[in-house]
């Protein structure tokens, strides 16, 4: 029935040039802002990669979601293992997700049956029986491995230290054969904080030698990300500049680079069921309304009618603008429009300096001082999660209602 839809989406123009850029599994090639972080890991497993049989090595990585923890490691992994084969050294990667394997043993057993293709002995063996069963296995095959075990504090929350003093024995009892596994191991903060303090402390020594944290991103260096995945996966020119910078902004202090670029794909489907050609900013705004609600409706509800007013009159002039931001010189005209239409004195410039105050403190609009340049240091004020176009009508329904 309404399948001609379908028909005229396919044949439609899309700003899409390749969708999976911005897929969570997709790897890019270079990852901005992470390279002291890369070279850091590199320096630290040096020895083995000159001589994968040399030692057994242990590096911690940690730090809050979406700043890069797993990209970082699946991207040094594939790496290594290019290098490896260059080198025709005999040193494998592999990565495993703990929460979605569930357990140590399952941990394991994915490790043996899907990166090494062997036979998994099956039931009835103790997880740390299976692991023997993969050391015999590298031995067999004179094979090194370095093994990245994500969101490894699911496992721990689960089975308690067992499986990392498992892993951190096994070397000691193997004595005289070469070391062949080494581990890298990937925390989610804070949510680890309380399960490493539990940890005993010789566990957590082994464990923790080696750390490399990451910190979230700042929002130029979020821009940069974002700049990065739009020309991937992007026609040229049809994301606006001030789209990325406001995605940025709205990701802002949480320094999440997943959250960014999930806003950047949202904003262009928007864009292209809009019709548009560009991914503007309003088309940014409704991607993060539509993620999370940045604007809770109630908060309207509890502005005094001049607040509403110059709420609507932001809201108005980005409508009219398509911009990321206004100004407040550009807000004020609207403002004193909106007065007039509701027979209202429009307040004084000082007056309105305090509401702008209050709106960005009940996260209603973005405020931030422009950087030097096109227009000087001015004030700059967008909107955080709501299309300008929804606002408004918010806005209008509320002040009539009162
Ligand atoms: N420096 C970077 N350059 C390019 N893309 C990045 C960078 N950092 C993160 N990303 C991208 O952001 C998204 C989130 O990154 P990642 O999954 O590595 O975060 P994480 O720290 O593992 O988060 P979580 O704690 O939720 O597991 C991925 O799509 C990843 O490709
Ligand atoms: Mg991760």
């Amino acid at each position: 029935m309404s399948r001609y839809i379908i028909e005229e989406v396919m044949e439609g123009h899309s700003v899409f040039k390749d969708r999976a850029k911005l897929s969570i599994d997709y790897i890019p090639s270079k990852l901005p802002h992470r390279e002291e972080e890369y070279r850091l890991l590199t320096h630290w497993f040096r020895p083995v990669l000159e001589n994968p049989r040399s030692q057994s090595l242990r590096v911690v990585i940690r730090g809050k979601i979406g700043s890069g923890k797993t990209v970082l490691s699946r991207r040094f992994g594939m790496d290594v293992e290019a290098y490896a084969q260059e080198q025709k050294t005999k040193l494998l990667y592999t990565y495993v997700n703990c929460r979605l394997e569930g357990s140590f043993f399952n941990v394991i057993k994915f490790v043996i049956r899907d990166k090494l293709k062997k036979m998994f002995p099956g039931r009835g063996y103790s997880a740390e029986e299976a692991l023997h069963v993969l050391m015999d296995i590298l031995d067999d095959e004179d094979l090194c491995l370095i093994l990245a075990l994500d969101e490894l504090e699911s496992i721990i929350r689960r089975e308690g230290s067992d499986p990392i003093y498992a892993f951190t024995r096994i070397q000691e009892e193997r004595d005289k054969l070469a070391p062949r596994l080494s581990l890298i191991s990937i925390f989610r903060e804070p949510d680890c904080e309380d399960l490493l303090g539990s940890l005993d402390k010789s566990t957590l020594g082994t464990l923790q030698k080696n750390i490399i944290r990451l910190d979230g991103y700042s929002t130029k260096q979020l821009e940069d990300i974002l700049f990065d995945r739009v020309e991937e996966a992007f026609y040229p020119g049809s994301v606006d500049h001030e789209t990325i910078s406001l995605i940025a902004d709205i990701v802002g202090a949480r320094g999440d680079a997943r959250y960014a670029i999930e806003l950047l794909e949202r904003a262009g489907v928007y864009a292209d069921t809009d019709l548009s050609k560009q991914v503007l900013p309003e088309h940014a705004r409704k991607a993060a309304a539509a993620v999370y609600p940045g604007v809770e409706l109630e908060t309207l509800d509890r502005l005094d009618t001049h607040q509403k007013l110059l709420l609507l009159a932001i809201a108005r002039r980005l409508k009219y603008s398509k911009a990321a931001y206004t100004t407040t010189g550009e807000v004020e005209e609207f403002y004193r429009l909106a007065c007039e239409e509701h027979s209202k004195e429009p307040r004084g410039h000082t007056q309105l300096w305090k509401y702008l105050n209050d709106l960005s403190y009940d996260g209603l609009i973005l405020a931030k001082i422009s950087g030097e340049g096109v227009r000087g240091k001015t004030t700059l004020i967008g909107l955080p999660g709501i299309p300008a176009e929804a606002l408004e009508h918010e806005i209008q329904r509320v002040m009539k209602a009162a």
